[in-house]
């Protein structure tokens, strides 16, 4: 091996940064070039190419969002858009490619590597909704991010006697949702993997009225059904007596652009590491994960084929700790 590449794609995360600079120098340490892909697929299709030296990733493990760029590149999702990518890689001589990235990415990067091209790939993805890694680069920071919000409005709330619902991110997946209610002291929590209807969300604002709580949080994910603006739509046209008064914030993207907690931080350091160790052993088509503590291989195959869970006990849990 004489020369890889490096690319992040799809949604930014915290801790991207550390996990670019921790496969620029280990490989770097093994001898090897490293260039850097700019903009995620795009660049690959585009041809867009930067050589990569230890200095280059100087300073840059504490910042957030990603110093190479990303971007959402449908053409890389058709079989002529990859062939241009192939024929990129061909151009500058890498012979294996880290893809840092979520699960549309991880499913470029398997599909990449059908087509012949040595890849690895690092789970990374403040929606945390990928198979093959217990938790993934960004999530930790993206919830202290929603946390500190969370804990500010919860402040202003109590004054007024307001119920608030907070939308936070997650796409497909309630990850982000359920983890800010729990961690927040949410009243209740809306995801996409359990149904509930506004009149729930009314019941439980009621509720929490009549228990003589201050205030009502509610939490959540942009992908439920009854989001924030589903619920806002429900609650302008449906004029219950709730008891608090009702307001409603959508925290989006703030949530991806803070800067790497010292957990994001490390967890992309190991999976960068481990990224170009697997390189080395010619260990490629796998998804490097943190999985019982340990960093270890998962076949793209898999990782692309399976959802991933989410433990619903927990909201169960919140039910119980709302009284
Ligand atoms: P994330 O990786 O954060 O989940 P996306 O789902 O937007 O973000 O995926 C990022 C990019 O990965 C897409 O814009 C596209 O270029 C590529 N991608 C996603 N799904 C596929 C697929 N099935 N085949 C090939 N490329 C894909
Ligand atoms: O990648 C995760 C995510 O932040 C999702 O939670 C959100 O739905 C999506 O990205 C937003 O994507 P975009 O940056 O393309 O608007």
């Amino acid at each position: 091996m004489k020369r890889i590449g490096v690319l992040t794609s799809g949604g930014d995360a915290p801790g991207m940064n550390a996990a670019i600079r921790a496969v620029v120098r280990t490989g770097l340490s093994k001898g090897w070039e490293v260039m850097g892909i700019r903009n995620g697929y795009s660049g690959l299709i585009n041809n867009n190419v930067v050589s990569m030296g230890a200095r280059d990733v100087g300073s840059i493990i504490q910042q957030g969002g990603t110093v190479l760029g990303s971007s959402r590149c449908p053409e890389f999702k058709t079989v002529e858009g990859r062939r241009k990518a192939l024929r990129t890689l061909e151009k500058h001589s890498i012979e294996a490619l880290v893809i840092i990235g979520g699960n549309g990415s991880q499913s470029g990067a398997y599909a990449l590597s059908q087509m012949g091209f040595p890849v690895v790939g690092i789970a990374s993805t403040i929606d945390n909704d990928l198979c093959g890694s217990e938790i993934t680069i960004g999530v930790d920071t993206a919830l202290d991010v929603a946390l500190q919000a969370i804990d500010q409005l919860k402040v202003t709330a109590s004054s007024h006697h307001r119920a608030f619902i907070v939308e936070v991110m997650g796409r497909d997946c309630g990850y982000l949702a359920l983890m800010t209610g729990i961690t927040g002291g949410a009243e209740y929590i809306i995801i996409p993997e359990f149904e509930t209807d506004a009149e729930d969300v009314a019941n439980a604002i009621r509720t929490a009225y009549k228990l003589g709580k201050a205030h009502a949080l509610i939490v959540v994910a942009e992908g439920a059904k009854y989001n924030a603006h589903g619920l806002n739509q429900y609650f302008s046209e449906h004029h219950e007596e709730l008891g608090f008064d009702l307001r409603i914030t959508t925290l989006g993207y703030v949530q991806r652009g803070g800067s790497p907690g010292a957990f994001d931080r490390l967890l992309a350091t190991r999976l960068g590491a481990a990224a170009t160790e697997y390189i080395a052993q010619g260990k490629f088509g796998v998804l490097a994960g943190l999985n019982k503590g340990q960093i270890t291989p998962t076949p793209l195959a898999e990782v692309v084929a399976t959802k991933k869970p989410l433990d619903l006990s927990l909201l169960r849990l919140s039910e119980v700790l709302n009284i």
